[in-house]
């Protein structure tokens, strides 16, 4: 298994790889092919312009399974220099140890690149699969907060468990 920056010849793939619960935890929304090559161009441009957010395919026997993504520009609920990390493999290939896997692989990224000091993620309290994969990847949990940009059905803020793991350069 390997993760390789995300090209727009994946999108197929990625959309391939939706599931409800990946629309539920991660993308908001039913992706499409077209939507989803444009959001990966968009991503590169914005590169380009000096952003630092970074998209990755996850790659099983060469074929795009999922994706994981870090962007150190996330604030809600983190410390400076925490880069955030977010991710989604396809149902067919879930409770393999995948996820955990590319969490590992794209620290040593957060690590190499000096994008931050310490690598987080935030999984919504309802998602305990997320928690297992930060758990199973060597995070700790850092806090629980009240998130200030997303919403319940309800209204009420996301609850979300915040994990860390310390990414020291050398
Ligand atoms: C979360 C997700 C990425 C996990 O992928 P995965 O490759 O199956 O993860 P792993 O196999 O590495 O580890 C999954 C762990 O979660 C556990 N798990 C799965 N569903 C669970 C649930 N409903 N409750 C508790 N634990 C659960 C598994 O048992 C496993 O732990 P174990 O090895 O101790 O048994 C995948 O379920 C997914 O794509 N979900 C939709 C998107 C999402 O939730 N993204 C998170 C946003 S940050």
């Amino acid at each position: 298994m390997r993760i390789e920056p995300l090209r727009r010849e994946d999108a197929a793939a990625v959309v391939a790889a939706e599931d409800e619960l990946t629309v539920r935890w991660l993308s908001g929304g039913h992706s499409t092919v077209a939507g989803t090559a444009e959001y990966i161009l968009r991503l590169d441009r914005a590169a380009e312009q000096g952003r630092p957010k970074r998209a990755f395919g996850i790659r099983l026997d060469d074929r795009c399974v999922g994706t994981i993504d870090v962007d150190p520009e996330v604030a809600d609920g983190l410390d400076p220099g925490d880069v955030n990390i977010a991710y989604g493999v396809a149902p067919w290939v879930r409770g393999r140890g995948v996820a955990v896997r590319a969490v590992e692989l794209v620290c040593a990224v957060i690590r190499d690149r000096g994008l931050g000091t310490r690598a987080v993620i935030r999984a919504d309290s309802r998602n305990p699969a997320s928690s297992r994969v930060a758990e199973k990847a060597g995070f700790r949990l850092l806090r629980v907060v009240h998130s200030s940009t997303e919403s319940q059905e309800d209204g009420r803020p996301v609850v979300l468990q915040v994990y860390g793991r310390d990414l020291p350069r050398g």
